[in-house]
């Protein structure tokens, strides 16, 4: 096996009531990593297609996350990278997340395996310290792990896999603004009230509840911000439109994808997911903003082979 060629899939970090511990993995939208063995040690990005993006190994997201697991390794060989970006950086669906999950993955196939993908969290981690300015676990392990992901400390390597219940959607509108997470990070608060807490720990707990036990509404009543939501909401164009017409269209709820500017919404079924993808192009086809929007089911698997050879 000299070379492997991966989906390495796009993630909806916080769902609200879990900033920087719960993630959920996307299905279609995501990045090609292709890697290739080369005689010798070393890391090298050859090609990055669909975004303008450094090749330089100790910035680029991927050539960080390889370098750290080539690091811990004693393989006798190194490793050629090229990335395909299916998804733009500061989208807010785990951008930076997709290249460094799907490069260390790919290797790790390569040299038979030594790693298991919650193993290889750690790894990816790195590259996100480059893109986020800290430690973040939430999108790299949605990616690596698939469904729905919690981190309880990501230093400690505390990750889990959580239940997917098998009816959930998302759709995700993407502004094609950019709002990089270390910006969006600067504007939170630093402190938060006792009564912040609490609700927000009840609706991790309950959210969690709801998805173990299948209960959409309580999942539905579950997905609340107090804190962060709020604060970054601002940088969003029409994000109070969204999530109304959102929850109005029958969505179980509605909040901002990871550090923004995408926004979720969680629905039970596909044609509760389309209606609000409809719903939501209305909205944004007033004003002067490009768009995407995705419909996607839960990715239950995470990263996916497409062909090795
Ligand atoms: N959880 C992070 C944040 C983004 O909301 O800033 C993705 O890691």
């Amino acid at each position: 096996m000299n070379e492997i060629r991966v989906f390495s899939p796009a993630t909806v970090a916080n769902l609200s009531c879990g900033f920087d511990i719960l993630g959920a993995c996307l299905d279609k939208v995501g990045d090609e990593i292709v890697v290739r063995k080369k005689r010798e040690r070393g890391i090298v990005i050859t090609k990055v297609t669909g975004q303008k993006l450094t090749k330089d190994i100790n910035i680029n997201v991927a050539g960080v996350s390889a370098s750290a697991l080539l690091k811990e390794t004693d393989v006798n060989c190194g490793f050629e990278i090229e990335i395909h970006k299916g998804v733009k950086p500061g989208s807010g669906i785990g951008s930076s997340a997709a290249s460094a999950a799907g490069s260390v993955f790919a290797i790790n196939q390569l040299i038979g395996k030594p790693y298991s993908n919650k193993e290889l969290i750690k790894f990816a981690m790195e590259g996100e310290k480059v893109a986020c300015g800290s430690l973040i676990a939430d999108n790299v392990a949605a990616a690596l792990l698939g469904g729905f992901t919690f981190v309880r400390d990501g230093s400690a390597y505390d990750y889990f896999k959580l239940s997917t219940p098998s009816e959930l959607v998302f759709t995700i509108i993407h502004p094609q603004i950019e709002v990089r997470t270390k910006d969006s990070r600067a504007i939170l608060k630093k402190d938060i009230s006792l009564k912040q807490m609490t609700e927000q720990s009840a609706n991790i707990g309950s959210f969690i509840a709801g998805l173990y036990t299948e209960d959409y509404e309580l999942i539905g009543r579950s997905i609340k911000d107090n804190v962060i939501e709020p604060l970054r909401s601002k940088l969003i164009p029409k994000f109070n439109e969204l999530q109304k017409t959102s929850l109005s269209n029958g969505a179980l709820g509605c909040g901002i994808s990871g550090s923004g500017p995408s926004v979720f919404a969680l629905s039970k079924g596909f044609s509760t997911a389309n209606n609000i993808a409809l719903s939501m192009k209305e909205i944004y086809d007033k004003i002067d903003i490009e768009f995407d929007i995705h419909v996607s089911p839960i990715n239950d698997i995470g990263i996916k082979i497409i062909e090795i050879k």
